[in-house]
């Protein structure tokens, strides 16, 4: 029943999220939308993509701007092609186990852990340079971002999570999060790694910087062609003159072409730097490069915006299936952490069946001269204790037998052994299921 690291999905999981504060824009596009539509085209992966809305709050206090970001996000996203019939493709809102979850976390994630990420810290960092208070106008929202997102990746045990470089701190935590979580509570959780797609780890916005709502220097991803071109006018360059040579090198406008084009493509463009091609022309050719690729996506951007039920219905349908498997978990974890009915008579028992799987035997010598073997439980408590062996060997075939046989060969093996008592008779068995499961 338990989803453990013993018997992983054959399948790779991807998940990825993207926070719902902002129109989407050709850094989202490059960095998120395009790879994980890409990656759930692939056989054997099965995808989680969502629109992390919860997260949003952190940064938003416009209920219409969360609102209409969700609509354009989710739009981009199957303009784009995702497929909602290949992928669970949710809101974030919609599966109330993640939050719950989140509690969960926040207790097994040492306070320290998330005074060192980097979000927070550059607030502290800032305020402590402006001489306010450390914590000036941080809310414990933006202190607990991370816990939040952990709780969005090993809701689902997702074992590769597609994100941009800013991201993998996040991501050694949500690490941190399920081993800590497992080391309490038995292994529950996979921990997850980041996916960095490196040609495009960061694409440069219209000044150069990281393209990102914060600086306020994208490009939307579906803007018309006109807009299009008027913003790819506005990319910072500097004053070389056409016929003199530019380096592709450090261009913020070679960098966004680079992630659209192909090679052999930015080959090109490289030798007509060198070669000294006009800013001007080299901003046509970045736009047509861009707009080709983005073209065919806006009849059914347009299509999605202008019917919002229809993304709706979708979003919800994809909820349904997210919480198929949310829903069990998340009682699983419940139960493993206590929370479960005063009447269930399995409490000894599920605690040390985590115990249990981790079982092993040791087999020593004794100051008599003679031979023993136990079995202990990961905690080094003695589940089955036996009587003096001769020979190692006897010792040795009794251990052998347990272990390829399990609970079949114990009721012989129990003439070798000191009486085990009733209460640890379900402990043994458990222990012996799981070693000839492996
Ligand atoms: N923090 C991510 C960002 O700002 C968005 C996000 C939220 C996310 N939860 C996630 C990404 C889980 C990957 C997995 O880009």
């Amino acid at each position: 029943m338990l989803t453990t690291p013993n018997t992983p999905p054959p399948v790779t999981r991807f998940l990825t999220g993207i926070t719902t504060s902002g129109t989407p824009h050709l850094g989202n596009y490059v960095g998120s939308i395009r790879p994980s539509v890409r990656a759930s085209l692939n056989a054997g992966v099965e995808s989680f993509y969502f629109l992390a809305d919860y997260h949003s709050l952190i940064k938003i206090d416009e209920p219409a701007r969360i609102q209409r970001s969700t609509l354009e996000i989710a739009a981009s996203w199957l303009a784009a092609g995702l497929d909602p019939q290949r992928v669970t493709f949710y809101r974030q809102s919609d599966v109330p186990e993640i939050p719950e979850l989140t509690w969960f976390l926040t207790c097994v994630t040492g306070k320290g852990i998330l005074n060192r990420a980097h979000a927070y810290k550059a607030s502290v960092d800032k305020n402590t340079a402006a001489g306010v208070d450390a914590d000036c106008d941080v809310t414990a929202g933006l202190f607990m971002y991370p816990v939040l997102m952990g709780a969005d990746i090993l809701m689902f045990n997702a074992h590769k999570v597609p994100v941009g470089r800013d991201q993998i701190q996040h991501i050694e935590m949500a690490r941190d999060m399920a081993n800590s979580f497992n080391h309490r509570y038995g292994e529950h959780f996979v921990p997850p790694q980041a996916e960095i797609e490196e040609s495009v780890a960061t694409l440069p916005g219209l000044d150069g910087r990281k393209m990102s709502k914060s600086y306020d220097n994208t490009i939307p991803l579906f803007s018309s062609r006109e807009q299009l071109k008027k913003l790819i006018a506005g990319i910072v360059t500097d004053s070389r003159a056409p016929g003199e040579p530019k380096e592709s090198e450090g261009s913020a406008l070679f960098q966004i072409y680079q992630a659209f084009a192909s090679k052999q493509e930015t080959a090109g463009l490289r030798k007509a730097f060198a070669e000294g091609i006009g800013w001007g022309e080299a901003k046509q050719i970045l736009f047509e490069r861009i707009d080709r690729e983005i073209a065919p996506m806006r009849e059914r951007y347009q299509h999605l915006i202008d019917h919002p039920q229809e993304v709706e219905a979708l979003l919800l349908a994809g909820a349904t299936k997210a919480r198929a498997i949310a829903t069990p978990f998340m009682a699983q974890l419940r139960s493993a952490v206590g929370l479960r009915p005063l009447t269930t008579g399995a409490q000894v028992h599920r605690e040390k069946s985590s115990k249990v799987a981790a079982a092993s035997f040791k087999q020593y010598r004794e100051k008599d001269g003679k031979f023993y073997f136990k079995l202990v439980d990961a905690d080094g408590a003695v589940l089955l204790q036996s009587l003096a062996f001769d020979s190692p060997k006897v010792a040795g075939q009794t251990i052998a037998a347990l272990q390829t046989q399990g609970t079949k060969a114990l009721p012989e093996a129990l003439a070798l052994l000191q009486p085990v008592a009733a209460e640890q008779l379900d402990a043994v068995q458990a222990a012996l299921a799981a070693l000839t499961a492996q």
